[in-house]
C-alpha cells in the first residue's frame, strides 16, 4: 500500500485542469448495459472506481476498450448476474440494478456493503422497482429482482435524508424501458444526474425534468449506441479550491462548470476568500484573513456533503468557532480524530462539528479511511508544520486522478511512496 508524505508550508500557485467527473462516469458507464451497440464515453477519469465498474461490466458480458480517457461498451450480450467478488470493491456497483432490469427483466447484484461514511441502505431504489412491477427478494447476501415486463408508475424517492443520487440513476435507467409513463417525485438534482438523463436522452430515452425534483419518463422500445463527454468532476474542483484556501498564493481550477460548483465558491466567499471566474475558470486569490464559517451539507443546489471534510480541514485553521452541519450522512466525521492528531480543535456533538480555528496544525501519520476525509489529511498537511504522513491511500485514489501529483504540479511538496 501506498502513502502521501506531505511537507507542510509550501504556497500553492498555477493552475489545473480538471478531471471527468467520477460520479458521472459510474452510472453513465452502467447505462451501457441498456443498447447492443457501442457507446464511446469520453473523460472517464483513470480511477480505480471506475475500474471497478469497467471489471463489473466485462464480468456481465460487454466488451470494453479503453483509451486513456475514451472508454468503448459494446454490451451485445449481457448475463444479469453481478456477484459479491465484483460487486464488494465499491458499493456504487449497485448502479447496474436498473439497466440490467430494464435490458434483462431481472438482475442478481450482491448487496453493497457499508462504508465508514455510515449506513447506505438501498431501500428507495428497491421501492423504486418495485412500483415499476418488479418482485424484489434479497437472499444470501444477493438482491434479486424480475419483471416479466415493467409499467410506468409515480415514484417518491424522498428517503428521510433528502433525495437518492444512485436511487434516481437506478430507477430512470430501468423506467426508459417501461411500457408507459414513469413520474419520479423527490428526484435528485445532482449534475450528475442530469449528465445520465442526457446520455440516456441521446440514446433514444424521452425524460423531462432533469435536475428538478420532478422527473417524467416515456418508456420507449430500445436504446441505441452514443458517444459522450462526461462532465466536469465539480468535487475535485472544489477539492482544489480548497487546497488554494489553504495554502495557495493564486489558484486557478480549469475546465469547471461554476454552475456546479456554485455552493463551493459561495461557502468559500463567505470565509471571506476572493473568488474570481472566467467562463470555465475559477481562481481563488486568499489574502490570509479568511474568517470562520457556518456551514450545513444538502442535497444538490446545497453544499455537498462530498465537500465536508475538506471544508473542514480549511476550517481547523480559520480564525473563530465554525461549526459544520452534516445532513446527509451524519457519520461522515472520520477525518475528524485524525484532524485532532494534527492538532486541530473539533468537537462532535452527534452531526455537529464545532471547530475552533488554531494557529498552527502539526505534521503528523494519519489514516486514510474514507475517499473524502483523506483528500482532507492531504489539504491539512499542506499548511501544517512539518512532515505529514497519510497511510492507506487507495482510498484517495479511487476518486481522485493523480491528486499528489496534480497538487506537486501547483508547488506542493508531496510524494508518494510505497509502505513498507
Ligand atoms: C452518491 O451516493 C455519491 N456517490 C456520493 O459520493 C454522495 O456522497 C451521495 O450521492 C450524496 O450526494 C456516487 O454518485 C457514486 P444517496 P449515493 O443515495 O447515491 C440515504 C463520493 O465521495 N438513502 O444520494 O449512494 C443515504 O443513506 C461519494 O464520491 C436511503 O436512506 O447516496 C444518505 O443518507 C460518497 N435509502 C442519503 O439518502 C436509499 O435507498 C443520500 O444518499 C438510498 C439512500
Amino acid at each position: 500500500m501506498d502513502k502521501i508524505l506531505i511537507h507542510g508550508g509550501h504556497p500553492l500557485s498555477g493552475s489545473i485542469k480538471v478531471s471527468g467527473s467520477k460520479n458521472s462516469s459510474l452510472p453513465i458507464l452502467a447505462a451501457t448495459l441498456l443498447t447492443r451497440e457501442p457507446c464511446i464515453v469520453h473523460r472517464v477519469p483513470d480511477l480505480s472506481d471506475t475500474h471497478y465498474m469497467l471489471q463489473i461490466l466485462i464480468h456481465l458480458g460487454a466488451q470494453v476498450e479503453r483509451a486513456s480517457g475514451t472508454v468503448t461498451v459494446a454490451a451485445e450480450n449481457v448475463q444479469s448476474v453481478a456477484p459479491y467478488d465484483v460487486v464488494r470493491k465499491m458499493r456504487a456497483s449497485v448502479c447496474v440494478l436498473g439497466p440490467l432490469l430494464g435490458r434483462c427483466k431481472e438482475a442478481t447484484v450482491s448487496m453493497p456493503g457499508g462504508c465508514v461514511i455510515g449506513d447506505r441502505p438501498i431501500d428507495l431504489h428497491l421501492k423504486g422497482f418495485e412500483a415499476l412491477g418488479a418482485a424484489v427478494r434479497v437472499e444470501g447476501g444477493n438482491i434479486k429482482v424480475f419483471a416479466p415486463k415493467l409499467t410506468g408508475a409515480v415514484i417518491n424517492l424522498r428517503g428521510k435524508f433528502g433525495p437518492t443520487v444512485l436511487g434516481t440513476d437506478n430507477v430512470m435507467m430501468a423506467a426508459v424501458l417501461a411500457e408507459g409513463t414513469t413520474v419520479i417525485e423527490g428526484a435528485a438534482q445532482e449534475p450528475e444526474v442530469v449528465d445520465l438523463a442526457n446520455f440516456l436522452t441521446k440514446m433514444g430515452a424521452k425524460i423531462e425534468g432533469a435536475g428538478t425534483r420532478r422527473m417524467i419518463i416515456e418508456g420507449v422500445r430500445q436504446l441505441h449506441g452514443v458517444e459522450h463527454d462526461i462532465i466536469p468532476d465539480r468535487i475535485e474542483a472544489g477539492t482544489f479550491l480548497v487546497a488554494g484556501a489553504i495554502a495557495g498564493k493564486e489558484v486557478t481550477i480549469k475546465r469547471v462548470n461554476p454552475e456546479h460548483v456554485r455552493a463551493i465558491t459561495d461557502a468559500l466567499a463567505r470565509c471571506g476568500l476572493p473568488i474570481d471566474v472566467k467562463d470555465d475558470a475559477i481562481s481563488i486569490l486568499p489574502n490570509g484573513d479568511a474568517s470562520a464559517l457556518e456551514l450545513t451539507t444538502e442535497p444538490y443546489p446545497g453544499f455537498p456533503t462530498d465537500m465536508q471534510a475538506q471544508m473542514c480541514a480549511l476550517l481547523s485553521t480559520t480564525d473563530g468557532i465554525s461549526v459544520i452541519t452534516e445532513n446527509i450522512f451524519p457519520q461522515r466525521y472520520m477525518h475528524v480524530a485524525e484532524l485532532k492528531r494534527m492538532g486541530a480543535h473539533v468537537d462532535l456533538e452527534g452531526a455537529t462539528a464545532v471547530i475552533q480555528g488554531v494557529d498552527h496544525l502539526f505534521g503528523a501519520p494519519v489514516m486514510a479511511s474514507d475517499l473524502r476525509a483523506s483528500a482532507a489529511l492531504v489539504l491539512a498537511g499542506l499548511k501544517a508544520d512539518g512532515i505529514t504522513e497519510v497511510s492507506r491511500v487507495y482510498h484517495i485514489d479511487r476518486g481522485y486522478e493523480r491528486l499528489d501529483e496534480k497538487l506537486g504540479e501547483l508547488g506542493a511538496q508531496i510524494e508518494r511512496v510505497k509502505e513498507a
